[in-house]
C-alpha cells in the first residue's frame, strides 16, 4: 500500500509507456506486409470481407443516388420504367431473388455469382460513363458518380478474386459471365431513346449492387461469424 502510494505517477507513466510501446510494436509489425498493396499482403479473410462489404455498400449508395437523380431530371412521366423492367443483361444469371434464397446457396456458388455479376458490369459501366458524358447539360454529379462506380466495380472485383483465392483456390478464373449485347442501335439525336437506355442501365445497376451487398452480408455472416449475426 505504502509502496504503491509512494509514486503513483511514476508507475502509471511506466505502464503508459509500456502500453504505447506495445501498440507501436504491433502497428509496426503488422504494417510492412500490407503497406504496399501489390506486395504479398497478408490480409485476414475478415479484413477482406470488411473491405468488400464497405466498397459494395458504397457502390450501392452511389448507384441509388445516381438513379434517383437521373429519374428526377430525365424520366418524369416518360414511362421508361416499363421498358426497364425485366430487361437487365444480368437477368440470365441464376441469382437468388432475396436474402432468404441466398441463404440456401453454397458459399462457393454465391461467391462465383458475385464475381459473375461484377464482371458482366465492366463493359456496360464504361458505356454508361460515355452516355453520361454525352448528355447535353447533364449535371457533373451524374457523370462523377458513374465514373466512381466504374472504378469501385473494378476494385471490388479484385477484392472478390482475392477472397475466392483464399476460400476456394481451385476455382480461380472459373466463372460464367453474362454477355452484354449493348443498347439497340439508335437514331442520331434520339435523346428520348438514349435516356431510356441510360435509365434502364441505372435501374439494373441499382438492383445488382443491392444484390451484391446482400449476398456479401450473407457470406460474411456465414464464413466469418459462423452464422452468429
Ligand atoms: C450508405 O448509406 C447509408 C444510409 O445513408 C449510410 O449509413 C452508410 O454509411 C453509407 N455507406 C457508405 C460506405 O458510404
Amino acid at each position: 500500500m505504502a509502496r504503491e502510494g509512494s509514486s503513483p505517477k511514476g508507475s502509471r507513466l511506466l505502464l503508459l509507456l509500456l502500453l504505447v510501446n506495445l501498440l507501436l510494436c504491433k502497428t509496426v509489425a503488422s504494417m510492412p506486409s500490407c503497406l504496399n498493396r501489390a506486395a504479398n499482403c497478408q490480409m485476414s479473410l475478415q479484413d477482406m470481407f470488411d473491405r468488400a462489404l464497405y466498397v459494395s455498400n458504397y457502390m450501392h449508395n452511389l448507384s441509388t443516388d445516381m438513379f434517383s437523380e437521373f429519374d428526377r431530371r430525365y424520366a418524369q412521366g416518360r414511362g421508361y420504367i416499363t421498358r426497364a423492367l425485366n430487361s437487365c443483361h444480368t437477368s440470365s444469371l441464376p441469382t437468388p431473388e432475396d436474402k432468404e434464397q441466398a441463404q440456401k446457396i453454397h458459399a462457393e456458388e454465391l461467391l462465383r455469382l458475385i464475381v459473375s455479376i461484377l464482371h458482366s458490369w465492366n463493359e456496360p459501366l464504361t458505356h454508361l460513363v460515355s452516355e453520361m458524358r454525352s448528355i447535353q447539360g447533364a449535371p457533373n454529379t451524374l457523370l462523377s458518380k458513374a465514373i466512381e462506380i466504374e472504378e469501385q466495380n473494378k476494385r471490388l472485383l479484385e477484392g472478390m478474386e482475392k477472397i475466392i483465392g483464399q476460400v476456394q483456390p481451385e476455382a480461380k478464373g472459373n466463372y460464367f459471365y453474362s454477355v452484354w449485347s449493348g443498347l439497340p442501335p439508335q437514331q442520331v439525336n434520339d435523346e428520348d431513346h438514349r435516356n431510356s437506355g441510360v435509365y434502364s442501365l441505372s435501374h439494373c445497376l441499382n438492383r445488382d449492387t443491392h444484390k451484391i451487398y446482400s449476398f456479401l452480408k450473407v457470406l460474411s455472416c456465414r464464413l466469418i461469424y459462423k452464422n452468429n449475426c
